[in-house]
Order: structure tokens, then sequence, then C-alpha cells
């Protein structure tokens, strides 16, 4: 009797584990994310699967001590499908970076990015300077999209130290703030025929210029045209992406007090087989 038992145990562990499986399979093959796939050299080299949805893929440690009047900058990336966008709380509170932001205005212009079946990874960060004790707090790091808010703590304090850079940090910020990113598109796959968007938000006192370049040759700065569409907050359009698209654009922010630049990977993935 006692070796059946453990038999038929067994067998109700294997059909239990392989009926599983297929249920996730199927779950899989009827996500309206299935569908992009990559190729190279027409082989197929595997697909991936742009759930829908926001995942964070780097946050800053959960508790950080920071030395006073020093500068802090916090980092965050997240990955999802549509394209996430990233802000930061001050002990629940929204912390504006850049005039768009405070404006309300996220320009968001006739790309319907619930139909794209692309996926991206976003990165922001948050540049906290001369922290004294009224930056102590819990920040935290949202990253968005229509499907999901998924988001990170981090708990700033200040050490003991006792430093003495507190007339630098003053005089430094009575001559402006150069030019930062605090968020942009690092990379993007999205399907040929598609538009795209790639984020480049930047902040500064004066406000910061934006030009955008393909590849990282200065010389080839993009202009507005039928292909492309360079936003008033900084956004990168692409229309109609194709293979030629293929590579790298670099985002370089500028003012009088200095200058920033953030590189975003373009991937323009096989249209699906009908
Ligand atoms: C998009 O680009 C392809 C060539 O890459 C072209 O054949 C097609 O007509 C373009 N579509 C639109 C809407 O411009």
């Amino acid at each position: 009797m006692y070796p059946i038992t453990t038999q038929i145990i067994v067998m109700l562990f294997v059909v239990h584990f392989a009926l599983s499986r297929q249920v996730e399979f199927k779950k899989a093959e009827s996500d309206p994310g299935f569908t992009a796939k990559e190729r190279s050299n027409s082989k197929e080299v595997g697909h991936y699967v742009p759930k829908l949805g926001v995942r964070l893929q780097k946050t800053p440690a959960s508790f950080l001590s920071v030395v006073p009047f020093d500068s802090v900058t916090l980092e965050c990336e997240a990955e999802g499908n549509p394209s996430p966008t990233i802000y930061w709380l001050k002990n629940g509170r929204r912390i504006h970076q850049g005039t768009w932001e405070e404006s309300g205005l996220s320009q968001e212009i006739n790309i319907n990015e619930m139909v794209t079946r692309g996926v991206s990874r976003t990165r922001s960060r948050l540049y906290l300077d001369c922290v004294s004790a009224k930056d102590e707090g819990i920040f935290s790091c949202i990253a968005e999209n229509p499907y999901q808010r998924v988001s990170g703590k981090t708990n700033l304090k200040l050490s003991e130290e006792r430093e003495t850079r507190n007339a630098i940090c003053v005089a430094k910020k009575s001559f402006g703030t150069p030019a930062r990113i605090h968020m942009w598109t690092r990379t993007r796959i999205e399907t040929q025929g598609n538009d795209i968007q790639l984020f480049c938000r930047a902040s500064g006192n004066p406000q910061p210029k934006i030009n955008w370049i393909r590849g990282d040759d200065e010389n080839k700065i993009i202009k507005n045209s039928e292909k492309y569409k360079i936003l008033e907050n900084g956004d990168l359009v692409i229309r109609n992406l194709s293979w030629g698209d293929l590579g790298g654009y670099t985002c370089v922010a500028k003012n009088v007090n200095g200058a920033a630049k953030t590189f975003t990977f373009v991937y323009p993935a096989m249209p699906e087989e009908k």
C-alpha cells in the first residue's frame, strides 16, 4: 500500500506542476504585450515579453547619512511598458524639478503609447545641494505609467560631523545652478513603424537649452523635421521608427553655469508578422 500511495502523490505533484506550467504559458500567450520579436540577420534570437507595467531596476540606499553642507544625488531607474515617468517625494510631498514639472504641463503629444509594444528604461536623479537639517526626511522615488505605480524609499539623515562649508554653498547658490538632466530615457525598444518619445528633462538657473545629437557627434544636431520633433520640455519625438534609427542619441542641456549630457539607446524591433 505504502509505495502506491507515494507514487500517486508523486504523480499528482508532477501533474499539478505540468498544469501550472501550461497555465503560465497560456497566460503569456494571451498577454497583449507578448508580440514584439527581436531578430538579427533575419534569424530569430528569441523574443522578449514586455509586460504592461513598471518595475524598479535601481533605487538609492534605504538609509543615507550625509555630511552637513555636502551635496548628494539620489538615482532611480525603472523599466516598463509603456514608458514610465519618474518623480520624487519628500515626506510624501511632490518635489518639482524644473519649470516643466512646476507648470504641470507634461506635454504629451499625439503618441498613443497604449498601442505600442515597446519597453523602455527611464532614469531619474534628484540633486540635493548644500544639505542641511531641513533636508532630512523620507525621500521616495515614484515610477509610473498608466498601468502601474511603484516606489522606493530612502531615509536621509545628517551625519554628526562638523563642517564649515556653509559659506561656500551660499556663495555658489547666488550664482545660479548649472544645467542638470533629472529624467531621461536610457533605452527604448519599439516596433518599427511606431512613434517614440525619448525623455530629456533638465533643470537649472537659468533654464537650460536642450540639443539632441545623433550618436555622440556634436556636428549632428537634430533639427525639427518630418522625422524628428524636439518638444519644449526637452523630449525628442522620432516618427515612424525604422531600422535606420537604431543606435544612440545624446541629449545636451546647457546654461551659462554648466552643461550636462545623457545617452539614449534606441532599438527598432521587427514588426509583428501577420
Ligand atoms: C514609414 O517608413 C517606411 C519606410 O521605412 C515607409 O515605407 C512608410 O511609408 C512610412 N510611413 C509613414 C506613415 O510615413
